[in-house]
């Protein structure tokens, strides 16, 4: 997937296995907020002049790690996006600036790989650079589209990742892993695990003092853990690196064989150009017309719609990533679409 050498456990880094990609930005937040503070707030709490960092469009989970961190959703700032819904980096730094200007601290950044309601992907070399100059924690968050790395031609979304503190994918919403399985991976795991430890004299044990074994007890926030690599060895086993790919590139060209059928519509048009897997679209009869064509065809139990709102505009939303998902689905998909829209316009 090209992830960075110092990911590796070999090496400064190392990664973990959690319950979710929530938990792993959370444990992210809680990192670059010791590293701001040289492990103060760990002890002390926060002083309210914590400052993080996401785009409008980040996923709703960072506000929630903001909050339980003890930064206060106040202190998160959404940074503006632009045409393909991506941060735009010049934002970001102005914001940070103008922090630090007001006696703030700025300690985290979330870059997005893929965002929840249109898979846009955030600049990570600019974010980075931006992140590297005022010393801010950088953790990219790529839960739905990171597994498109595992195809050649799709690691550009990863390009610059070698920037980010933190990094986590979900195979458990893209790979064909049975919930819940998120990859959490970080550049320094001594910081993480400093940061999350406390040790009680029932903890101790002799492998983990020898450095025999990684006790992953303090890289997340629960103290046990259930046994994920299993199903994830067993789903790549199965598949086999060859057997992934094609899944992605499938799911990647059926999306954009959806996404050729919808421009080439007069009566539906494309809200962005997908990058991946999601196409994001509406019926040109405006919000309360697409919401009908929604509710009807989620009723009808033969697709699933979700939408989101893009630009102020409800925006339809198709995502190709199911196992068994084939060429079939969506031309039925397509045609059902159709016909219903044209259903509901006749008087
Ligand atoms: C970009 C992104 N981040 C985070 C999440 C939250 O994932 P989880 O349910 O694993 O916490 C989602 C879920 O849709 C997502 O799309």
């Amino acid at each position: 997937m090209a992830l960075p050498e110092h990911f590796k456990s070999t090496n400064a880094g190392g990664g973990v296995i959690q319950d979710s990609a929530s938990s792993a930005s959370l444990c992210g937040v809680l990192a670059g907020r010791e590293r701001a503070t040289n492990f103060s707030s760990d002890k002390k709490g926060c002083d309210g002049k914590l400052t993080a960092y996401a785009s409008t469009q980040a996923h709703s989970s960072i506000e929630k790690a903001v909050r339980i961190a003890g930064l206060g959703s106040d202190n998160l700032r959404l940074i503006e996006v632009d045409d393909h819904f991506a941060l735009r980096p010049e934002a970001l730094a102005k914001q940070i600036e103008q922090d630090k200007q007001n006696g703030l601290t700025p300690c985290f950044v979330c870059a997005t790989v893929g965002t929840t309601s249109s898979n846009a992907i955030d600049p990570l070399g600019a974010i980075g650079k931006i992140c590297r100059q005022h010393n801010i924690y950088l953790h990219v968050d790529a839960a739905m589209a990171g597994t498109a790395a595992l195809c050649p031609e799709f690691r550009h979304i990863h390009q610059a990742l070698e920037l980010a503190d933190s990094y986590c994918f979900n195979p458990h919403k893209w790979m064909f892993t049975n919930f819940d399985c998120d990859c959490f991976y970080v550049a320094d795991k001594n910081r993480l695990i400093r940061t999350l430890t406390i040790m009680p004299e029932y903890l101790r044990n002799k492998p983990t003092e020898s450095g025999a074994v990684i006790d992953y007890r303090d890289w997340h926030i629960p103290l046990g853990r259930r046994f994920r690599s299993l199903k994830l060895w067993f789903v790549i086993r199965h598949y086999g690196l060859e057997g992934l790919r094609h899944h992605v590139r499938r799911h990647v060209e059926l999306a954009r064989d959806f996404a050729r059928r919808v421009q080439a519509s007069e009566d539906f048009e494309l809200a962005v150009k997908p990058p991946l897997n999601l196409v994001c679209f509406r019926h040109v009869g405006g919000d309360e017309f697409n919401k009908r064509i929604m509710d009807q065809l989620n009723q009808s139990g033969l697709l699933y719609l979700t939408h989101t709102v893009l630009n102020d505009r409800f925006t339809l939303r198709l995502s190709v990533g199911q196992t068994h998902t084939q060429a079939r689905h969506v031309e039925n998909a397509w045609r059902l679409l159709q016909k219903t829209a044209a259903q509901l316009q006749q008087p």
